[in-house]
């Protein structure tokens, strides 16, 4: 299936413009580039779209007010992709639904559900390191995302910035 381009850069310039947090935080542009890169490295393997699962990255914790305990900040960054959507956001019904729900539910704990799905939310825990937390293998979705977890746990405890994810998003 073809994929839609969408201009990740023009996206982020919005997101940011809006976002309440400190752009280098916990929950920042840095956790959404591992989250983008987590979920293709799981979403290659079990199927899942990788265009949903970019823009999940970017609008997941787009709308968060603390760093903490934040309820319905998923649906809020589902929301704001809606506002988007025909301007910077280019997916049909169907493939739309799949972010909405995906942003909307991401911190619910689910582990069955649509591979899109899965990929989104194991790509954001797999990243849990960079608030003390090691994932935990039974809260992950997929055998893919299992024998991700050393590998996305060091990225996630020290840091790192993937440097070819911030190049594409235009990041200063
Ligand atoms: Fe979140
Ligand atoms: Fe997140």
């Amino acid at each position: 299936m073809p994929q839609p381009q969408h201009d990740y850069a023009a996206i982020l310039q919005v997101i940011l413009r809006q976002y309440q947090l400190p752009p280098k935080g916990d929950h920042g542009v840095e956790h959404w580039a591992r989250v983008w890169t987590n979920g293709h490295v799981v979403g290659e393997k079990t199927g899942a779209d990788l265009e949903v699962v970019s823009l999940f990255a970017l609008f997941h914790d787009a709308c968060r007010r603390n760093e903490y305990r934040d309820p319905g900040h998923g649906q809020r960054g589902g929301e704001l992709a809606h506002q988007l959507r025909g301007k910077h956001v280019h997916l049909d019904d169907q493939r739309f639904e799949l972010l909405y729900e995906a942003c909307r539910l991401h911190t619910d704990g689910l582990t069955i559900g649509d591979p899109t799905l899965l990929a989104c939310w194991d790509a954001d825990r797999l990243d849990l390191g960079r608030v003390g937390i090691t994932p935990d293998p039974d809260r992950l979705g997929s055998a893919p995302a299992r024998e991700l977890i050393s590998w996305a746990h060091h990225r996630a405890i020290t840091g790192h910035a993937p440097a070819e994810i911030l190049q594409l998003w235009s990041t200063p």
